[in-house]
């Protein structure tokens, strides 16, 4: 760790009493300063869609805060599927921090969309880990690259936020590993972000900001991770506690510090643990004001909404375009505008994200229209007459836009939804509108999926989430064809909340404990293995224009494949490659995605792409030997343009790594035994004594009937002796 020279320097000068109250944030947001050692204070500010800088260091309120560039929320930049957008949006972000002296954002949240009643899922990137931990990566780079740090939240299995602050989830090994640790993973190994932020829960029984294992053995030790771990706000138990497990930094300010000095001198916490994380902080301090030494330029807020609009444009996605109606072949007299979202925009989730917005784009103003209808009020109270004067609206026009959507009240940080329909007077507004204009586009602004009974009927439907400040104006930009939609589904979108994957689970029973039965089955994996049709799958989204896939190539772990653009107009497609296991080893998901890309292609333009995959990209984790597992074998690579519109596949045998290998012990099934060359014949011998198994050498209905049986059971039968098994097992273990 660059820096630790000076910082080990520092640390030798420094009482015990300061190193306790470095550990512990100075207020809300800000960390402490050591002025005598010129060690410095750093303000930390929210969040994943803008900075939401309060006016005081030690204001715990949700809006008394600096107005910034309010960005797509994390699930419609996800949905851009653009890595160099989320880049570039972190930097914007990163440049409004630097000009007020703001030195880590506390983004970008990456726990998984397990379920779409999650209440943050606006705040989250997507249900597949590689596509958040690419996300993450992006976001963390954007922002560093500006000298200010980022922080990946919530550190783990947040997935919820009933009892967030204390509730148990409980997830197996191999689950955590693949699926809610690995955006984690990702964006450590591949961004080097400055801090982490361990989350409220807790997770098999331990508070994530108590667990060693969590924050020291597998961030640190196992991945290398290099910054600073910092608690979710108040979720601190016991402060001794989590300085033992590795968490640096209590936030926000609390007077726990002279407990930290008291477990010192009682000898209750080791002063060496406390020594590490300090020396650790020392360093995080200096990096993250290195770049305040320098005078932050003033931030271009016009450049600045003008990325807000195309960021939000590049995450709607075209779920149907029956017709085609869209885009619209003129705006004016013969659109109708419905929807009181389109006025009074919904932009953003409520919670620690919300953002001060310079600026607010409304449809209604951006989009040249005729009649306006409110459709519904904000109150929620269903009103006839508005549905009335709505398909008054409707039926004179040629075309009508309907916007409908979450309120605040279904998306924010610290309650789950109890159902994933839209306000019932929305949804009778769109039908309402149906019943007399066939030529409807549903716009839907919201964060998460949501239920669609309509959805056969709207001759168009348009994913625009919560856009940001820019979102009015970017609704408009794709309706009239100024932007060719390219967005694509980051998470499933179910007929019915039954179908979902964690249905019978989330947010768990009531008893504190959430229970991850869903396991490695998360979204597109789990309507995979169910065998249940999503409304609109994983990785969906139409276009303007249509693309032709062709000349897959496999070589080795590298995949190839060209993209045309065979319509009339420009636009970019998002490629998506999955992998499947023929046979695999360990049970796992039909497919899985492990690359994907976003050509811009012109008119009759054709590209070539290629993917490199790594042995990693292959493996499942075995907590037989608790350790990343590839089997050479077959593997078949599947191309498209979603998960359930595959265009190319090919099947490959791939020599990969030879992993470790499960250690043979007195479970260790016969079938195994005999399958090694090492061990085979004296097995075979050993079981030619014995009636019921030499049976199995001759008939291959009682080999199959034995071939399970532990090896320990031969021992039973008197087939085998335990000083006979010891040699074997050893003999196994030695030989494989
Ligand atoms: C919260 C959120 C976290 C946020 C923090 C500071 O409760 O869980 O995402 O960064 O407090 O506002």
């Amino acid at each position: 760790m660059e820096g630790t020279t000076r910082a080990d320097g520092l640390l030798a000068q420094l009482t015990l009493e300061e190193k306790a109250a470095l550990t512990v944030g100075r207020d809300a947001w800000t960390t402490v300063a050591i002025e005598r050692l010129g060690i410095p204070s750093v303000w930390v500010s929210d969040g994943p869609t803008g900075l939401r800088k309060l006016r005081s260091s030690d204001d715990m309120s949700l809006t008394n805060t600096l107005p910034a560039t309010c960005f797509p929320t994390e699930s419609a930049l996800a949905a851009s599927w653009d890595v160099a957008l989320v880049e570039e949006v972190a930097g914007a972000i990163a440049a409004e921090c630097r000009a007020e002296g703001v030195g880590v954002i506390l983004g970008p949240g990456i726990n998984l969309k397990r379920s779409p009643l999650a209440g943050r899922n606006f705040e989250y990137f997507s249900e597949d880990p590689v596509l958040s931990g690419r996300m993450a990566a992006a976001f963390v780079r954007g922002a560093q690259a500006r000298g200010v740090g980022a922080c990946l939240k919530h550190l783990v299995a947040n997935e919820h936020e009933t009892g967030r602050m204390y509730a148990d989830s409980i997830v197996d090994e191999r689950t955590l590993r693949e699926v809610y640790l690995r955006p984690f993973e990702i964006a450590v190994r591949e961004a080097g972000p400055w801090t982490v932020m361990a989350s409220y829960n807790r997770l098999n029984g331990e508070y994530c900001v108590e667990s060693r294992r969590l924050l020291r053995e597998i961030l640190v030790e196992e991945w290398g991770f290099d910054g600073i771990v910092m608690s979710d706000w108040l979720a601190v138990n016991d402060r001794a506690a989590s300085v033992a497990a590795g968490l640096h930094l209590q936030m926000p300010g609390s007077p726990t510090a002279p407990a930290v000095v008291a477990a010192v001198r009682e000898g209750r916490l080791d002063e060496a643990r406390l020594d590490e994380l300090v020396r650790e902080l020392l360093v995080f301090a200096e990096r993250a004001t290195a770049a305040g030494a320098e005078p932050a330029p003033a931030p271009d807020l016009d450049a600045h909404h003008r990325l807000a609009r195309r960021a939000a444009a590049a995450g709607i996605v075209l779920l149907k375009n029956d017709g085609p109606l869209l885009p619209l072949a003129e705006a004016g007299d013969g659109v109708a505008l419905i929807g009181a979202f389109a006025r009074e925009p919904r932009f953003q989730g409520a919670g620690s994200s919300q953002v001060r917005p310079t600026r607010l784009e409304t449809l209604h103003d951006e989009l040249p229209h005729g009649a306006y209808a409110a459709g519904y009020a904000d109150d929620g109270a269903s009103d006839p007459g508005l549905l009335r004067e709505a398909q008054e609206a409707a039926r004179g026009a040629r075309v009508a836009i309907v916007c409908v959507g979450l309120p605040e009240s279904h998306e924010t940080e610290g309650v789950d939804r109890e159902h994933i329909d839209l306000p019932a007077q929305h949804t009778a507004l769109v039908e309402a509108v149906l019943d007399v204009q066939p030529n409807t586009v549903v716009v839907l602004i919201n964060g998460s999926a949501v239920a669609m009974p309509w959805a056969a009927r709207a001759s168009a439907i348009l994913e625009a989430w919560l856009g940001g400040q820019g979102g009015g104006g970017a609704i408009a930009d794709v309706l009239l064809g100024r932007v060719n939609p390219a967005g694509r589904l980051s998470e499933t979108f179910p007929v019915t909340l039954a179908d979902t994957p964690a249905h019978l689970d989330f947010p768990g029973d009531g008893d504190g404990r959430s229970h991850f039965t869903d396991r490695l089955f998360t979204g597109y994996r789990s309507y995979d293995a169910r065998g249940i049709e999503p409304l609109f799958p994983f990785g969906h989204g139409l276009s303007y224009t249509r693309f032709e896939y062709s000349g897959l190539r496999v070589d080795g772990l590298t995949v190839a494949l060209t993209v045309a653009n065979t319509g009339e107009r420009a636009g970019a497609e998002v490629v998506q490659l999955y992998v499947r296991e023929r046979a695999p080893r360990l049970r796992r998901p039909d497919k899985e995605l492990r690359g994907f890309a976003k050509p811009v292609l012109e008119p009759g333009e054709r590209r070539e792409l290629s993917f490199r995959l790594e042995p990693r990209d292959f493996a499942s984790y075995d907590t037989r030997v608790a350790a990343w597992r590839t089997d050479s074998g077959e593997f078949e690579f599947l191309v498209g343009a979603s998960s359930r519109d595959i265009r190319l596949r090919e099947t490959v045998t791939l020599e990969l790594p030879d992993s470790l290998p499960v250690p043979f012990d007195r479970l260790t099934p016969l079938r195994d035994w005999l399958a090694d060359p090492a061990t085979r014949e004296r097995i075979e011998s050993a079981m030619a004594g014995v009636p019921l198994l030499s049976a199995a050498l001759d008939s291959p209905m009682i080999a199959a009937f034995v071939a399970d049986m532990p090896i320990a059971k031969l021992v039973i039968l008197g087939a085998l002796d335990e000083p006979e098994l010891g040699e074997l097992t050893a003999l196994a273990n030695r030989a494989s």
